[in-house]
């Protein structure tokens, strides 16, 4: 029976670290957060990021627009932003509504001020292995191996999606820490191929009972970063019954991966906050 990879208790440790820090603090960070429509797993972590910046002593501002807002009313929006002193960091909280360019959103956000490591500059950095702002999943997930010490340099990885979000930062973070990477996608022609020879495998789809237990090799490590919602409840991508019998290690969703995601948002915002501040 796989151990479980209790990510709930890391994220409460890393929030109560930063409390810590920001006590002495007269003026505290400040997070702005612009959502888009009325998404509703958008509502549901926006609300999650607000209430544990209230928690450690980040001050938080929400803006909402409709969903027909023009995109060039939110890159103005987002230029005010970048303006203001007393704003540390932006998330632009994804998705947007299909007629708004997202990179062009990417490109607007301040690299000081971006929480999410969405801008080409700081993209790039991550490339070369500067990652001083990392994007918050992709570091939950090797936080957790590390609390874990599980050692990723020379494993065989597979990481299932290649969102701009999750996937495609993450395999490149693991390469900066030597590990063999995979990268799988919808267009991958035989997953269970891939997956069965992997020591780790990642999976972050957004598909229910995509990972089952008859794909993975004896002992595999398996985070799941999915998130999909069935019957009103939150699941992963990983049927967690078959899979549990065989791997050595696993995260469970919710109280995986998603609380550690949460508190890097707000490591990152005091990232942010001190480069500004100097
Ligand atoms: N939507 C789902 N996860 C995220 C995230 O980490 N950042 C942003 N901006 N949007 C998201």
């Amino acid at each position: 029976m796989a151990k479980i990879m209790n990510g709930k208790k890391i994220a409460e440790e890393m929030k109560a670290r930063l409390k810590k820090k920001l006590e002495p603090l007269e003026e505290k960070p400040s997070l702005s957060v612009i959502l888009v429509g009325n998404n509703k797993a958008s509502e549901i972590y926006v609300k999650m990021k607000e209430r544990a910046c209230n928690e450690v002593g980040i001050k938080f501002n929400l803006y909402r627009f409709p969903k027909n807002v023009q995109e060039d009313e939110v890159i103005d929006f987002i230029d005010r932003l970048n303006k203001k002193p007393d704003v540390n960091g932006i998330i632009v909280q994804l998705p947007l509504p299909g007629h708004i360019d997202e990179k062009r959103i990417f490109e607007t956000i301040s690299p000081l001020k971006d929480v999410d490591c969405f801008h080409p500059s700081n993209r790039w950095k991550l490339l070369i292995g500067l990652e001083d702002i990392a994007p918050c999943t992709p570091a939950a997930v090797l936080e957790i191996l590390k609390k874990y010490g599980i050692e990723v340099g020379g494993k065989n990885i597979v990481v299932v999606g290649r969102s701009y979000l999750v996937g495609q930062p993450l395999a490149i973070m693991l390469l900066n820490r030597n590990a063999t990477v995979t990268i799988c996608h919808s267009k991958t022609r035989n997953l269970a191929e891939h997956t069965k020879k992997a020591d780790i495998i990642i999976s972050a789809v957004g598909k229910p009972d995509l990972i089952k237990g008859d794909m993975i090799s004896k002992n595999a490590v398996i985070i799941d970063v999915g998130t999909s919602r069935v019957n009103n409840k939150i699941t992963g991508d990983v049927d967690f019954k078959s899979v549990e019998k065989k791997a050595s290690y696993i995260t469970k969703v919710p109280g995986g991966v998603g609380p550690v995601t949460i508190a890097n948002v707000l490591w990152n915002v005091v990232k942010c906050y001190e480069k500004q501040t100097g």
